[in-house]
């Protein structure tokens, strides 16, 4: 059985300026200590370059939100990833619900980014999924999160797939103060394993982290993690706050 190391990484979603940022940085930095669980704060684009000068020759990772999966083109609005390579980004959220709500983000979409990322750099995608409240109250949260985790995973080798990090995130706890249950996440995320599983093989499962993302703090972080097959948390408004976010990765 692969030994998983937790991961615990920041979702500050549009918030924080560069001055907010180095701010954020420095106050996280004097309480910052190395421990057994690995970092990271995924920030806006323009606040990447800040924090990875910020954090530099400490063990705390740099995500980006979002990339697109062409090199360059006519796409006004969008990043790509050799401008993200450049960058030295160590993580690429992807298919955040918000994104697929808001931006059009669909599992085709989602399937070509974790392609582009996972077959031309070294950065490690974080891949949202999730069900709504409608689908949760409809009994079909599984049925829901296998069919994304099948379509997104889509033409990823094993090797591939071992290196995804997955954030199963239920849209009606993010951002709600509403948690799901550490039995819920504890669930889904062995769902989400088994599905992995069944697509490839034990030992690629075995390596998989898997987080749970949805109003975690530093109060409900112990018990969200307990279950084996919860490997971590992806954080959102806890993130934005240093002792937050702290008390957090102490779990
Ligand atoms: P939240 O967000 O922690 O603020 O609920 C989680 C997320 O969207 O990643």
């Amino acid at each position: 059985m692969a030994m998983r190391i937790p991961f615990i990484a920041g979702n500050w979603k549009m918030f924080k300026t560069k001055a907010e940022a180095k701010a954020f940085a420095e106050e996280f930095k004097a309480l910052y200590h190395d421990t057994d669980v690995k970092t990271a704060i995924c920030a806006p684009f323009t606040q990447l370059d800040t924090l990875k000068e910020a954090f530099a020759g400490t063990s705390i990772g740099v995500g980006a939100q979002n990339v697109h999966f062409e090199d360059e083109g006519a796409f006004t609005g969008e990043v790509s990833l050799p401008m993200l390579k450049e960058v030295g980004v160590d993580y690429i959220v992807i298919g955040h619900s918000e994104r697929r709500q808001y931006f059009n983000e669909t599992d085709e979409t989602v399937n070509l980014k974790l392609k582009k990322i996972l077959g031309e750099s070294d950065i490690i995608p974080i891949l949202c999924v999730g069900e709504n409240l409608d689908q949760r109250e409809a009994g079909k949260e599984a049925e829901i999160v296998e069919g994304q985790i099948e379509a997104d995973f889509a033409g990823l080798t094993a090797e591939q797939a071992a290196k995804v990090v997955v954030a199963y995130e239920p849209i009606w706890a993010i951002g709600t103060g509403k948690t799901a249950t550490p039995e819920q996440a504890g669930e889904m995320c062995t769902l989400i394993r088994q599905k992995i599983q069944a697509l490839y093989d034990e030992d690629t499962c075995d390596q998989v982290i898997i987080q749970y993302g949805g109003s975690v703090k530093p109060e409900n972080a112990s018990d969200i993690m307990a279950n084996g097959d919860v490997d971590g948390a992806l954080v959102g408004g806890a993130s934005l706050v240093p002792e937050k976010f702290m008390g957090i990765i102490n779990f």
